[in-house]
C-alpha cells in the first residue's frame, strides 16, 4: 500500500513538471517568414503530406508551440535522429525556432490523411488500443497522456488526432530501433516497444482519422 501510495505520488508530480504551460516567446510573423524553407514539404496551411510507404511529412497546423520547440531543438541536438530535418534545422537559429513554433501552432489544425483501405477489425482495433489500451500487455491507452480526444495535452503530449497515419507509424518505429531517443521518462520507447505491426498499423490509422479539433 505504501509503495502504491509513492507510486502515484511519483506519477503525479512528473505529470504536473511536464505539462505545466509556459508561453513561448517567439514571434508569428517573422516565423512565417523563416518557414518560407519548409513549406516544400509541411505545406503553406501547415498540413504536411502523408507518404504511403515513405517518410511522411507531419503536419504541423495548430500543434502546441513548446513541443515544436522541443522538436527542433532535439533533431539539432541527435536525439531525434532525422537527416531530412537536420538541414533545415541548421538554416535556422534559436530565435527562429521559436519564431516558426508560434507561427505553426497558430495555424488552424488540419485534418489527417491514411490508406483508404484499413478494414473495419483494423479500425476497431486501433480504437481499442488507443482509447482502452491493453492491459494484459501493458499497453497504456494513448489518451491517457494525449488526452481525451487524442488531442493532446499541455506542452508535453502532442496531438495525435488527425496527425498523418504514415507519420504516426514512423515515429512508433523509430523509437522501437532507437533512432527517436528523446522522450521524457522513455514514456512512448514503454508503449513503442510493446507494439507489434498489426498494432501500430491499427493505431495509426484510427487515430488519424480522427477530428483535429
Ligand atoms: C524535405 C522535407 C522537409 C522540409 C523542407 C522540412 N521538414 Fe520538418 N519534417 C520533415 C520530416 C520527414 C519530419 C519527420 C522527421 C522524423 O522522422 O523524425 C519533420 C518533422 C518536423 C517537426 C517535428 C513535428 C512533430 O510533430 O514532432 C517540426 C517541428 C518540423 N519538421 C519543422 C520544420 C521547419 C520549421 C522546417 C523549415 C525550417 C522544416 N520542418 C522543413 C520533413 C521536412
Ligand atoms: C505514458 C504517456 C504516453 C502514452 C500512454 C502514450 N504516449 Fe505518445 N507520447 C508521449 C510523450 C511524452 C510524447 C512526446 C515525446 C517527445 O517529447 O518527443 C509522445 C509523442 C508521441 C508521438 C510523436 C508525435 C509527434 O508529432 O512528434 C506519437 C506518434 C505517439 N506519441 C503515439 C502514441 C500512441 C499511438 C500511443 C498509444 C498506443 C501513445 N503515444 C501513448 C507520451 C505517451
Amino acid at each position: 500500500m505504501k509503495k502504491f501510495h509513492r507510486m502515484t505520488l511519483t506519477a503525479a508530480s512528473l505529470f504536473f513538471a511536464i505539462t505545466s504551460a509556459h508561453a513561448l516567446d517567439g514571434d508569428a510573423k517573422a516565423g512565417e517568414q523563416a518557414a518560407a524553407v519548409c513549406v516544400a514539404c509541411h505545406q503553406a496551411d501547415g498540413s504536411g503530406m502523408n507518404v504511403p510507404g515513405g517518410e511522411s511529412w507531419p503536419s504541423l497546423a495548430g500543434i502546441n508551440a513548446e513541443y515544436l520547440y522541443k522538436q527542433l531543438s532535439d533533431v539539432k541536438a541527435g536525439t531525434r535522429n532525422s537527416p531530412t530535418m537536420m538541414p533545415f534545422v541548421s538554416m535556422l537559429n534559436e530565435q527562429q525556432f521559436k519564431d516558426v513554433s508560434v507561427y505553426y501552432s497558430q495555424l488552424p489544425a488540419t485534418e489527417g490523411k491514411f490508406d483508404p483501405e484499413a478494414t473495419e477489425e483494423e479500425l476497431a482495433h486501433g480504437e481499442k488500443l488507443a482509447t482502452q489500451g491493453d492491459w494484459d500487455r501493458y499497453i497504456v491507452p494513448c489518451k491517457s497522456c494525449h488526452g481525451p480526444d487524442n488531442l493532446g495535452a499541455g506542452d508535453a503530449f502532442p496531438r495525435l488526432a488527425g496527425q498523418h497515419a504514415g507519420y504516426i507509424a514512423d515515429q512508433l518505429y523509430a523509437w522501437q530501433s532507437g533512432k527517436r531517443d528523446n522522450d521524457p521518462q522513455h514514456l512512448m520507447l514503454a508503449i513503442a516497444e510493446r507494439l507489434n505491426d498489426e498494432d501500430i498499423r491499427a493505431v495509426s490509422q484510427w487515430l488519424s482519422r480522427q477530428p483535429a479539433k
